[in-house]
C-alpha cells in the first residue's frame, strides 16, 4: 500500500467537452460555450480532486488545444496529459509540459471493451516516446492491460508509473468474471510494485464498484472521468468530486 491514508483523485475532464462538443462538432466553440472543461476542472479542484486528465485525441472529438492550455494554467493544477505515441501530439506535450503525461492507444474508441497500449509489441516507439517526454520534465505513465508481459515491458521502457486499465474489470461487474478480472489487476499491481513501479487504475470506475477497486494493493491513483462528469449533472461538479473523493479513503 502507498503510505497516504487515501488514493489520489485524478479527474478526467473529457466528457464535459463531450457535451460541449455535441453541439459544437466541426465549429469553433469559444471560451465562453458551455459546458466549459476548464470551469468543470476549477470546481473539481475546489472539490478535492488531486489531479486533472485530458486526452488530447487525434480526432479532437472532445478536448481541444485551447482547452488544454486553459486547464495547465489553472493555479495548482497537477495535470496529466493523455496522449497517443504520435508525432504531433508528443511535441504540443514537449512544448507544454504538463506535470505528467499518460501514454495510451491510438486508435482507442472510447468504449470499454478495448485494451491498453501494447508496450511489449512496439518497445521502440513507447521507449523513445518515454525518453523524449522525460527529457523535458515529465513523468510519463503507461496505460496498460493487467498483463505480467506488459507490466514488465512498461518497467523496462524506463516510464516510473503505470495505469492498470480497469474496463475489462467494469464491463465484467455484477457477473462472476469480476473477481477474475480482479485477480488478474490484483497480480499486476504487486509485479509492478515489486519493480519498483508507481500503480495507478482507471477506466469504467463508478461509485460503485470503486470500493472494490480500492482492495487492490499499492494503488497510488485512480482517474475516473465518465462517472464523475455524469453525477455532477446532477449535484454540480465539486459535490461529484467529492463524493468520490470520500470513497477513496483507506479505512
Ligand atoms: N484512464 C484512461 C487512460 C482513460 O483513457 C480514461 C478515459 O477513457 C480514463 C482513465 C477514465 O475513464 P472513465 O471515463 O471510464 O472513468
Amino acid at each position: 500500500m502507498s503510505s497516504r491514508d487515501h488514493v489520489l483523485l485524478g479527474v478526467n475532464v473529457d466528457h464535459a467537452a463531450t457535451l460541449r462538443q455535441a453541439r459544437y462538432r466541426g465549429r469553433h466553440a469559444s471560451a465562453r460555450a458551455e459546458p466549459s472543461p476548464t470551469a468543470f476542472a476549477g470546481e473539481a479542484l475546489t472539490g478535492g480532486a488531486d489531479g486533472i486528465t485530458v486526452h488530447l485525441r487525434e480526432d479532437r472529438r472532445h478536448i481541444q488545444d485551447e482547452d488544454v492550455r486553459a486547464i495547465a494554467a489553472l493555479p495548482g493544477v497537477r495535470l496529466n496529459f493523455e496522449m497517443a505515441c504520435a508525432p504531433a501530439v508528443l511535441a504540443f506535450a514537449r512544448a507544454l509540459r504538463p506535470a505528467a503525461a499518460c501514454l495510451v492507444p491510438e486508435s482507442r474508441e472510447e468504449v470499454t471493451t478495448e485494451g491498453g497500449l501494447d508496450v511489449a509489441g512496439q518497445p521502440g516507439r513507447v521507449g523513445d516516446t518515454v525518453r523524449a517526454l522525460t527529457e523535458v520534465g515529465v513523468e510519463v505513465s503507461l496505460f496498460i492491460d493487467p498483463d505480467e508481459r506488459q507490466v514488465e515491458a512498461a518497467h523496462a521502457s524506463g516510464a516510473p508509473v503505470i495505469e492498470l486499465h480497469t474496463g475489462a474489470f467494469a464491463e465484467a461487474w455484477g457477473t462472476p468474471a469480476a473477481d477474475a478480472e480482479l485477480l488478474r489487476l490484483r497480480r499486476a499491481c504487486e509485479r509492478a510494485h515489486a519493480l519498483g513501479l508507481t500503480v495507478n487504475a482507471g477506466h469504467g470506475i463508478n461509485y460503485e464498484n470503486v470500493g472494490t477497486v480500492m482492495t487492490l494493493p499499492w494503488l497510488h491513483e485512480l482517474n475516473i472521468g465518465h462517472a464523475i462528469v455524469s453525477r455532477a449533472l446532477m449535484t454540480g461538479a465539486r459535490t461529484a468530486v467529492s463524493e468520490m473523493k470520500a470513497l477513496l479513503r483507506r479505512r
